[in-house]
């Protein structure tokens, strides 16, 4: 089986000005690289908050042939600058209710500040869209939930 191509996008206007910043991208990455051979890193951009930056970066990456999960980190919390979900609910086809039930569901066990953080899930085409908030701390938490029992792999193949 081919290796499943993922993108990671940071969200974060801090982030955006200085990539030392960003602890969230790098830590999907190192977690996905830890899978073995079943996951390829295939894209990697921070934009700041802004709506048309992010839908950019999701629509380009969308189309790419080698891109089938991307994962978003940052912007998902109730602040006024955390635009990732109005960025990225109108993109979807397909909203995958399931999958946001989970990331905030597991998160709630970890901590109550998860009821601040509005993620979407759902496909572009044969793409996965997730998107995580951006501590560390949280995108661990998340993307084993993820992981756990082969989800991602199966969603993925139901859409290829
Ligand atoms: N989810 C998990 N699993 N663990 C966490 O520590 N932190 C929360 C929440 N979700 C957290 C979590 C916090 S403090 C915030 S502000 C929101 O995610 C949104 O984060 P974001 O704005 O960086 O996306």
């Amino acid at each position: 089986m081919s290796p499943i191509g993922f993108a990671v996008l940071t969200v974060s206007d801090q982030a955006s000005l200085d990539a030392e910043a960003d602890r969230s991208g790098p830590a999907i990455e190192k977690i996905l690289q830890e899978q073995g051979q079943n996951f390829a890193s295939n894209a990697r951009l921070i934009v700041p908050d802004n709506v048309s930056k992010i839908q950019n970066a999701v629509l380009n990456w969308a189309r790419q042939d080698d891109i089938d999960w991307i994962i978003t980190t940052g912007g998902t919390g109730f602040g006024v600058r955390d635009l990732t979900p109005e960025a990225i609910k109108p993109l979807l086809e397909r909203e995958a209710s399931g999958l946001v039930h989970l990331l905030l569901s597991t998160s709630l066990k970890h901590t109550p500040l998860a009821a601040l953080s509005r993620p979407v899930a759902g496909t572009i085409g044969n793409t996965l869209v997730v998107t995580l908030p951006g501590s560390v701390k949280a995108v661990k938490e998340n993307m084993q939930a993820l992981l756990g029992a082969g989800l991602v792999e199966h969603a993925i193949d139901l859409v290829k």
